[in-house]
């Protein structure tokens, strides 16, 4: 039903008029409450407030949230609504399910109501110097008029919900990442309480989240995935993710996945050539193996973690490269002094680079000294050493030189100066993740059985001894 309140909005402004609106609010309220164009009983705005009773609520009542709020409305010619609706962009209403324009209450009489954002607009005197130029240039008046809406939890933004329904004064963020069909949170304690209503918002809110889960701590550092509690939606966790073009499935309750990553995987992929060689020591599921494959590089991928050795095999056929792609299911030291060791003197006398990617922040830079002495029986060379990409977290205040003197350490070879640091992202306060790229130098590849076994904790004098016997065993 239409109803036609005033032809004059008046402002928000004042506590008595917020009064009335909630009186107003309240008799709205008692009846069935319906949208209209609102008849010529002088009415005040009204904004949208959450019905008090859904304070506190934890298991999710929809129809509790409907209420009437009174908007401001422009009445506009049907000839110029298209222009009009252009020129207001800013100031119509946005709401989810909301439609901007509405029938003015007559039938054929030539005018549309076009809805105001009432947090924006609430006299004539607040729409912008182009907006009120191109309105008067379109010949269409200024008037505001008042419309009443009927606003439900499906026009309802996700804050708008939990605002009404958390603790006032409490932190309400609902932020989460998206994996496939599955939106992980990290919830704090107090919105615990309300956790399954909150995954049900999320869900709501969300066109294609059909599962809704908060990772509680991570049961397996080594393995990098989390202890998950489904709070809404159907228990499947194996998800189905694009990044970079490329497709993964994998079950994200068992595997390590990042959807953060995917610019660095791109990054490091991206110096990859065909003919080219990767090793992938901490391999995941597949996102710098598989595309590395499709670039029509040959790699050699490891993973320790049964599961992401599982679904790695499997993303590598779901995207053709599994005759690129030799996998393995190793201790990433084994795998650097096994398959690793066992192709690279063919390689060093090749033409094409030798890639060794080592993504395991917490832990790669210690695992470089797989690299001391690898090749001893070999004549040391010059050509073709393997160019490594290895990732640390740093929580120092110069992350740059503390990854580089870590990374140096293990060796037993000092890298100032001859590797590039890449910063990949901020993990938390004080805790950045980096990439340092370097040449395995000749002189650790190549050092001697007793370089090989030196302690670890001093990072540059050990240069001298892996020089001095580079043919040695
Ligand atoms: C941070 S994830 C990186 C995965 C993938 N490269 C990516 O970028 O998404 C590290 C991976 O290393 C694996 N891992 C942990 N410890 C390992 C070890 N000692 N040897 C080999 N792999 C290991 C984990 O199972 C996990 O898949």
């Amino acid at each position: 039903m239409l109803r036609f309140v005033s032809r004059t909005f008046a402002s928000l402004q004042t506590q008595t008029k917020l009064d009335s609106a909630a009186v107003l609010q309240s008799v709205l309220f008692s009846d069935s409450v319906s949208s209209g164009f609102i008849g010529a009983t002088r009415m005040e705005p009204k904004l949208y407030r959450p019905p008090p009773q859904v304070r506190g609520m934890t298991s999710l009542d929809k129809d509790a949230f409907t209420q009437a709020i009174t908007v401001p409305a422009l009445l506009v010619p049907t000839g110029v609504l298209n222009k009009v609706m252009k020129s207001l962009k800013k100031s119509a209403i946005q709401r989810p399910g909301v439609h901007r324009v509405v029938q003015d209450g007559e039938e054929g009489s030539g005018f549309r109501l076009v809805l105001l954002d009432p947090h924006k607009v609430s006299s004539a005197s607040s729409f912008s110097e182009a907006e009120a130029e191109a309105l008067r240039s379109f010949g269409v008046s200024d008037e505001l008029q008042q419309y009443e809406l009927k606003l439900t939890y499906d026009n309802l933004k996700t804050e708008e919900v939990l605002e009404a329904v958390l603790p006032q004064g409490q932190d309400v963020t609902s932020s989460f990442s998206r994996v496939g069909h599955i939106a992980h949170m990290n919830l704090r304690d107090h919105q615990l309480p309300y956790k399954n209503l909150i995954g049900q918002v999320i869900m709501d809110k969300n066109p294609g989240v059909t599962c809704v889960v908060n990772k509680t701590n991570m049961i397996d550092s080594t393995y990098r995935n989390f202890k998950m509690e489904v709070l809404a939606g159907e228990e499947n966790m194996v998800a189905k993710v694009k990044e970079n073009g490329v497709t993964y499935e994998f079950d994200f309750s068992r595997v390590y996945w990042n959807p953060r990553l995917s610019t660095e995987h791109q990054r490091v992929v991206q110096l990859v050539k065909r003919g080219d060689t990767v090793f992938d020591v901490f391999a995941g599921v597949g996102p710098f193996a598989v595309p590395a494959a499709r670039l029509g590089a040959r790699v050699l991928a490891n993973d320790l973690n049964p599961e992401s050795y599982r679904w790695l095999e499997h993303n590598c056929k779901l995207n053709k490269v599994e005759s690129k792609v030799q996998t393995f299911n190793l201790d990433g030291r084994d795998f650097i002094r096994g398959p690793l060791k066992q192709e690279l003197p063919a390689l060093l006398k090749a033409d094409s680079a030798v890639h060794v990617v080592m993504n395991l922040p917490a832990l790669a830079l210690e695992f470089l000294d797989a690299f001391r002495g690898l090749l001893q029986l070999e004549p040391p060379c010059e050509q073709n050493l393997p160019t490594v990409h290895c990732y640390g977290f740093s929580k120092d205040d110069n992350p740059e030189a503390d990854v580089v003197e870590r990374a140096s350490r293990s060796l037993g070879f000092p890298l100032e100066n001859k590797c590039s640091v890449h910063f990949v992202r901020n993990v938390a306060p004080n805790k950045d993740m980096m990439c340092v790229r370097f040449t395995v130098p000749k002189e650790v590849l190549f050092c001697s059985e007793e370089a090989k076994t030196e302690p670890t904790e001093e990072p540059a004098p050990k240069r001298q001894k892996c020089e001095e016997a580079p043919n040695s065993t």
